[in-house]
């Protein structure tokens, strides 16, 4: 029991004993928890991002020294050196912003071996962590029970466990061994936005430190570097131009009750989060697919209830989304694409981000689906911050 008076806070405990408690301050920005003049927290948490991602950035990754580096990781040099095998650990974004993260990491350290799991899946299974294995727990909250459940149980095993957390002070930041705080400031709406943009970023530096340790060619090191570094003007940069034309776009589509996302590579993940933002806060029945699935059944919903979001990136699969994309046409379909090729595309919709990234470049088509997913919700009058049926933080089971 806190009993609280003006100048004193006075614990107790069930037989009405005194408490003594260790005090904690923690740094709070009144203006963080506040809309400052956005319709929704939602909006302002899109668009601060630029602002929460330099502050997940800073001291982090300094392109002049090419280097990036987390502290509190505690890690000694040669056990950092020894990992050969990571497994990421999240629920929701959490989970898709490992899932994006893992495909950097494999690029960047060769023979590295990278699991990425759904917590409430990988509590009751009877996995197996190889030796040399580090777990990278990610939440936004530091609170989700599944999540914590896993760390447990990891622990238990004795692998170390790295967080991945926003929210600081909170039980998952408590009980792992190391770890970073991605500070991207207090997430008010339901729908977490800015916390996945900062936990991509928080974990690519951690492959790079990991590449660093290993020795992987300086080449690759020096360019995701340097397009860590760029990203938040990136961002700022379409969010500053392109906001107004997403907005126009997504309005289209607001009376759709069905999507459908799809993208290939590093934009599976980037779909599946898409898809999973739009369906949260409009109610619109969304699935992400990986693009080559297509054909082994998505295919078959596409008519006229359905609108499809086509992610392409200027790449080397750029070629084969242009297949599916025809696919889709082909049957009378409705595709949006979002992306940063400058090529012709043939859609009902094109959305094209000016961005000179390569490998974080869905990074910045991830931004344009959140205001897509915010705009379309806006326009069906929804409560966008606070969903139906859903907590910020889930903490049971
Ligand atoms: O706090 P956490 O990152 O552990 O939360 C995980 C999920 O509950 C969370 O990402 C959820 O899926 C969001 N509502 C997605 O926007």
């Amino acid at each position: 029991m806190a009993v609280c008076t003006a100048g004193a806070v006075d614990l107790k405990d069930l037989d009405a004993q005194p408490l003594t408690a260790k005090v904690e301050q923690v740094e709070a920005d009144m203006s963080a928890i506040q809309k400052q003049g956005y319709d929704h927290f939602l909006l302002k948490e899109i668009m601060e991002q630029p602002t929460t991602l330099r502050s997940t950035l800073n001291g982090r990754v300094i392109p002049a020294e090419n280097r990036a580096q987390l502290g509190g990781l505690n890690l000694t040099a040669d056990e950092l050196r020894d990992i050969e095998h990571v497994v990421i650990i999240g629920c929701g974004t959490s989970y898709y912003a490992g899932m994006l993260a893992s495909y950097y990491l494999e690029q960047l350290v060769d023979g590295l071996t990278v699991d990425v799991e759904i917590a409430s899946e990988l509590r009751y299974r009877s996995f197996n962590l190889p030796k040399n294995s580090v777990a990278l727990v990610l939440s936004q909250s530091g609170e989700t029970a599944d999540t914590l459940a896993c760390l447990r149980e990891v622990r238990r095993r004795g692998v170390k466990t790295l967080g991945v957390i926003n929210a600081v002070g909170s039980t998952i930041a408590r009980e792992v061994d190391g770890g970073v705080y991605v500070h991207a400031g207090p997430e008010i709406s339901v729908a977490s936005t800015k916390a996945f943009t900062s936990q991509v970023a928080a974990l690519t530096i951690f492959g790079v430190q990991l590449a660093q340790a290993k020795g992987t060619s300086a080449q690759l090191l020096n360019q995701y570097i340097e397009e860590l570094a760029a990203l938040p003007d990136e961002i700022e940069h379409v969010l500053k131009n392109q906001k107004d034309s997403i907005q126009q776009v997504a309005e289209k589509y607001a009376t759709y009750e069905h999507a459908l996302f799809l993208g290939r590579d590093t934009l599976y993940p980037v779909a599946m989060e898409g898809a999973l933002k739009l369906k949260e806060i409009s109610y619109i029945q969304a699935e992400g697919y990986a693009g080559g699935e297509l054909k082994h059944g998505p295919l078959a919903l596409v008519d006229d209830r359905f609108f499809e979001v086509m992610l392409l990136q200027n790449d080397w699969l750029f070629e084969k989304s242009v297949s599916n994309l025809a696919e889709i046409n082909a049957r009378g379909g409705h595709v949006v694409a979002i992306t940063n090729s400058h090529k012709q595309i043939d859609a009902e919709a094109v959305i094209r981000i000016d961005t000179k990234l390569e490998r974080l470049s869905p990074i910045v088509l991830n931004v344009v689906q959140q205001l897509f997913a915010y705009y379309i919700a806006a326009a069906r009058g929804n409560d966008v911050d606070q969903p139906r049926n859903l907590a910020k933080s889930v903490t049971v089971e």
